[in-house]
């Protein structure tokens, strides 16, 4: 067995402390030693983008990543979404609003993979919103009501001017 090592990860805007294995994957690491349970594991080989975060501001699997590589990166998960307990941002507010959700189990990496694209690309075409999810699975929507969730996103964002994605999350 490999030797646990202490690692500081800086998530949601704290720096958080962690001691594991070097193999441990960032979803792991996150939903059991940090306990932020919205990180879903759905297929766990990088096919379905329910683990989906940000590091630095890009959507990545955190199945794929080892916690131990994110060292010194910015990560932030769907608990950082919400501007305050209860409330939702400018995006799940959209997902509620189009019905972009069902099951819920895909949208936390949705709404993820969505922050990632409006922070680049304020006002991004379908193809663009297409392109963005496309290592997203949804088993419930048919997914035109998450690409319509996008685009009011988008829009009120715009209206709004609020970033997708903080200054200091990128
Ligand atoms: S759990 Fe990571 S891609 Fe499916
Ligand atoms: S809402 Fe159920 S998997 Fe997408």
């Amino acid at each position: 067995m490999t030797r646990p090592m202490k690692t500081d990860l800086k998530v949601n805007g704290e720096l958080r402390s962690v001691t594991v294995e070097p193999r441990m994957t960032l979803l792991d690491t996150l939903r059991d030693e940090l306990n932020l349970k919205g990180t879903h594991a759905g297929c766990e080989h990088g096919v379905c983008g329910a683990c989906t975060v940000l590091v630095d501001g890009d959507a990545v699997r955190s199945c794929l990543m080892f916690a131990v590589q994110c060292e010194g990166m910015e990560i932030s998960t769907i608990e950082s979404s919400a501007p305050t307990e209860g409330e939702m941002d400018i995006i799940q507010d959209s997902f509620c609003e189009t019905h972009g959700l069902q099951c819920g189990y895909c949208t936390p990496g949705m709404v993820l993979a969505a922050k990632s694209l409006l922070a680049r690309e304020a006002d991004p075409t379908d193809e663009d919103i297409r392109e963005a999810i496309s290592g997203n699975i949804c088993r419930c929507t048919g997914y035109g009501q998450i690409i319509e969730a996008i685009r009011l996103a988008a829009k009120r964002l715009r209206e709004s001017n609020i970033a997708a994605v903080p200054e200091a999350s990128r």
